[in-house]
């Protein structure tokens, strides 16, 4: 996935340069890839291009060491999916005579067979890369109208694209085009403007034309033109979207993720303000299902990825224990082509905190294409997901820049108990008094986490421990594999402590529900493999405590996480020489709510970790905050 912005606009207008508008824009937009980005613009009617591999801040660097300026022009910030991360495969890509350049975000499937045939007819293709391909079928079908060009040239793509194009021959405008990947224009005064999302642009305007897919668009000074990929005009409206420009800065932290981490007493109360009221009843604001919906229905889906799909199985687990009905778990890239069993009495949960997911996007089109209902849960507000569901509930967690997820996902556990709750009440499943015990436990919730995260103690010590066995080769005590083990709905929090850990500090932490691991996950436990054992769930405690003197039985170090008020874990666990505590405390809550609790040390021991290491923790490395393709 990749972030993609333009502008065309006129040296009489009131908008800054050009160039100024499209860098400032890949900041915002690095969020969507990081590992190169590039910008081209017509000057004196030639197109200038400077691409560089790596972020934005050094691209920026060789512009305004060139003086690079323009009022009209496209750029583009990468995150790889064919062709490593160089100078050469970022975009924008440029035809044979550099007369034209275009900027892609998606993936082209068939991009080897045309990529044969130009070259075959004597194209010389520079980069890697699938997407360079477009520029040269845009080359190919030039005859004087470079949006015809582009109509004919996306009628051979196979795959995702949201693209678009420049030429010399047309100082006035951009062509651009989209199928599957999100594409805005935006309207300002004086000039227009196209990007991958809409906060990008509020600085400039807040006039949005929002694309579909299979709509094409010219984008001039002095207006923008519709039309389908037939050829067909399309009328659209524009959009007035009153949003604040909503610029996050890190507000005095060192990183957006430890800010983001410390943000989650308020994000938690955010998201469950005004949907609790005093008598413990659940009201979802824009929730409100036809006659009948709910009575008949017979199965519920929940899909989503990475840390989202963590909290589907948290989800999961509190759905079937409320409701009784079949509930099924599935990663969003599995989900549609496994053949879903679909119809009008499903309902279809989809979870993603950038509504963006293409994988997730796919699982959403797939299951109304079968018939079922979708409901979002989701935190961006203006996302495509927000815009595809028949229903969106929204975690209200605020803008989460750090690649990690953290406030997101305790916030998408909120959104999932409160959902739960609202149907179990239709269901008049829940008597009054339990409610009033669930009602007390949520609302203890933001000054619980506050509690933990006033007393970290434990886990900076952990992780100083941690870092000084951490010799990151194969000699002695290596840190390089670390297990996490949890069951029942300390099992998705074991993934989510592994996942945190593997992607901010490049760790191979693994996780395993903790009656797995005899079943031959064992035979990795070692003296040099810290063990991280979740002991929130007391229906299973027992079992638990009997697999951590399993990993203690091969003299692996066990760390637990475990309830304030548990007296007998410490007499489980044999002592580390050089680690004061090796059990992480977490206030009592309801079983159902104490994965937000025992989500919090994990983030942190990722986070310290990380730092200890010398990660990037905000961006690591590979990574991209929105997955935008599949
Ligand atoms: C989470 O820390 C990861 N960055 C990643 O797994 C993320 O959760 C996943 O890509 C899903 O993103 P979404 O919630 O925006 O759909």
């Amino acid at each position: 996935m990749c972030g993609i912005i333009g502008c065309v606009s006129s040296l009489q207008s009131n908008i800054p340069d050009g160039v100024e508008i499209m860098l400032g824009g890949l900041e915002r937009l690095s969020y969507r890839g990081y590992d190169s980005a590039g910008i081209a613009v017509l000057e004196e009617n030639r197109i200038k291009v400077i691409k560089r591999k790596g972020k934005v801040a050094p691209l920026a660097e060789e512009v305004k060491r060139v003086g690079l300026q323009s009022c009209i022009g496209i750029a583009h910030t990468r995150w790889a999916t064919h062709g490593e991360p160089s100078d050469k495969n970022a975009h924008p890509h440029l035809d044979c005579k550099g007369h034209i350049a275009c900027v892609h975000n998606g993936i082209i499937e068939n991009y080897l067979p045309l990529r044969r045939h130009l070259q075959q007819q004597g194209h010389t293709l520079l980069s890697d890369t699938d997407s360079e391909v477009i520029v040269h079928l845009v080359e190919e079908h030039y005859t004087g109208n470079l949006e015809e060009a582009v109509r004919e040239a996306i009628q051979r793509l196979i795959g995702s694209f949201a693209l678009v194009a420049l030429s010399q021959h047309h100082p006035h405008s951009l062509i651009v085009a989209r199928k599957d990947c999100p594409l805005i224009i935006g309207c300002g005064q004086g000039g227009n403007f196209v990007a991958s999302d809409i906060p990008v642009l509020l600085s400039y305007t807040k006039k949005f034309i929002i694309l579909e897919n299979g709509e094409m668009a010219k984008i001039s000074v002095d207006g923008v033109s519709v039309s389908n990929f037939s050829g067909d005009k399309v009328s659209k409206d524009i959009q007035q979207i009153e949003w604040e420009n909503g610029k996050v800065d890190k507000g005095g932290y060192s990183h957006f993720m430890l800010k983001e981490i410390e943000e989650q007493p308020k994000s938690i109360l955010d998201t469950m303000r005004g949907r609790l009221n005093s008598d413990g009843l659940v009201k979802l604001e824009g929730i409100e299902f036809p006659a009948g919906f709910l009575s008949n229905l017979q199965r519920i889906y929940i899909v989503a990825c990475g840390t989202a799909y963590h909290a589907a199985m948290i989800g999961e687990h509190i759905f079937e224990d409320l409701l009784r009905i079949p509930v099924e778990v599935d990663l969003a890239s599995e989900f549609r082509y496994r053949n879903p069993i679909l119809d009008k009495r499903s309902l279809v949960i989809a979870i993603s905190q950038s509504g963006e997911t293409a994988d997730t996007l796919a699982s959403i089109a797939e299951a109304q294409a079968r018939g079922s209902r979708v409901l979002a849960i989701v935190n961006v507000v203006s996302s495509t997901m927000s815009r595809q569901a028949d229903w969106t509930l929204h975690t209200r967690a605020g803008a989460e820049v750090a690649v990690a997820s953290t406030k997101a996902f305790t916030a998408q556990q909120i959104a999932l108990f409160l959902l739960a709750l609202r149907f179990s009440q239709h269901a008049g499943r829940i008597a009054g008094g339990i409610m009033e015990d669930i009602a007390h436990s949520l609302m203890a919730l933001p000054a619980q986490v506050q509690s933990i995260l006033d007393n970290s103690k434990p886990v900076l010590e952990l992780c100083r421990w941690l870092a000084s066995k951490d010799t990151g080769n194969n000699s002695g005590f290596r840190f390089n594999d670390c297990f996490f083990i949890g069951r029942g709905l300390d099992d998705p929090i074991a993934r989510e402590g592994a996942l945190k850990l593997r992607e901010i500090s490049y760790i191979n932490a693994v996780a395993y529900a903790a009656g797995e691991l005899k079943h031959g996950n064992i035979a990795l436990i070692t003296p040099e493999s810290p063990v991280i054992a979740l002991l929130t769930q007391d229906r299973v405690r027992g079992k638990m405590v009997s697999n951590i003197m399993e990993v203690i039985a091969r003299q692996a170090p066990v760390i637990a996480v475990a309830y304030e008020d548990d007296g007998q874990i410490a007499e489980v666990i044999p002592p580390i020489a050089d680690l004061p505590s090796q059990i992480i405390r977490i206030p009592r809550t309801i079983a159902w709510l104490a994965p937000i609790l025992a989500s919090i040390p994990l983030q942190l021991i990722a986070y310290y970790t990380g730092i200890n290491r010398g990660c990037d923790v905000d961006q690591p490395r590979n990574l991209a905050k929105s997955v935008t393709v599949e």
